[in-house]
């Protein structure tokens, strides 16, 4: 089961960013431990600070992998661009969160994305992504493969 972990911009620098709010391990690190966490599934990972960049991934793996696990940072709250990519591919996204953004900044409460997406896990810290590839993990192929986005 191919599924992409996709992360936005800033993303890069978690465990040096704003420690109070993202935690202290960097992604690479935590991403060794989702593919021990799941076996099973082929997992790929992949962060841009670039909305077009993001667009092209969403394209390029949006009609054959099974699904996509996807934190859009801060362009979660402004890219009409990638909640349009999200509604033209066929794989299912679930948007993720570290933080909780019900408890920040009232701008951080809209998601352009989260009404084109499976569904959203916000405020769990890194768990966030665990939790979306539980999801993945135990839906029955046909219940998530292509179609069943909506
Ligand atoms: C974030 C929340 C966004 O509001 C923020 O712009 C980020 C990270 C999170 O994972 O908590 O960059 O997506």
């Amino acid at each position: 089961m191919k599924i992409l972990i996709l992360n936005g911009p800033n993303l890069n620098l978690l465990g040096v960013r704003e420690k109070s709010v993202y935690g202290t391990e960097s992604f690479e690190s935590y991403f060794e431990e989702l593919k021990e966490a799941f076996p099973a599934m082929d997992l790929s990972y992949f962060q841009s600070n670039t909305e077009g960049v993001l667009i092209d991934k969403l394209h390029e793996v949006g009609f054959s992998y099974k699904g996509i696990v996807f934190n859009g940072g801060a362009y979660t709250h402004t890219s009409v661009a990638l909640s349009d990519a999200i509604k033209a591919i066929e794989a299912p996204v679930i948007e993720v969160h570290i933080s909780n953004v019900y408890a920040r900044d009232a701008f951080r409460h809209k998601s352009m994305l989260a009404p084109f997406c499976k569904g959203v896990i916000t405020g769990f810290g890194l768990e966030s992504y665990r939790m979306a590839l539980q999801y993945f993990e135990r839906m029955k192929p046909k219940q998530i493969g292509f179609g069943s986005k909506k």
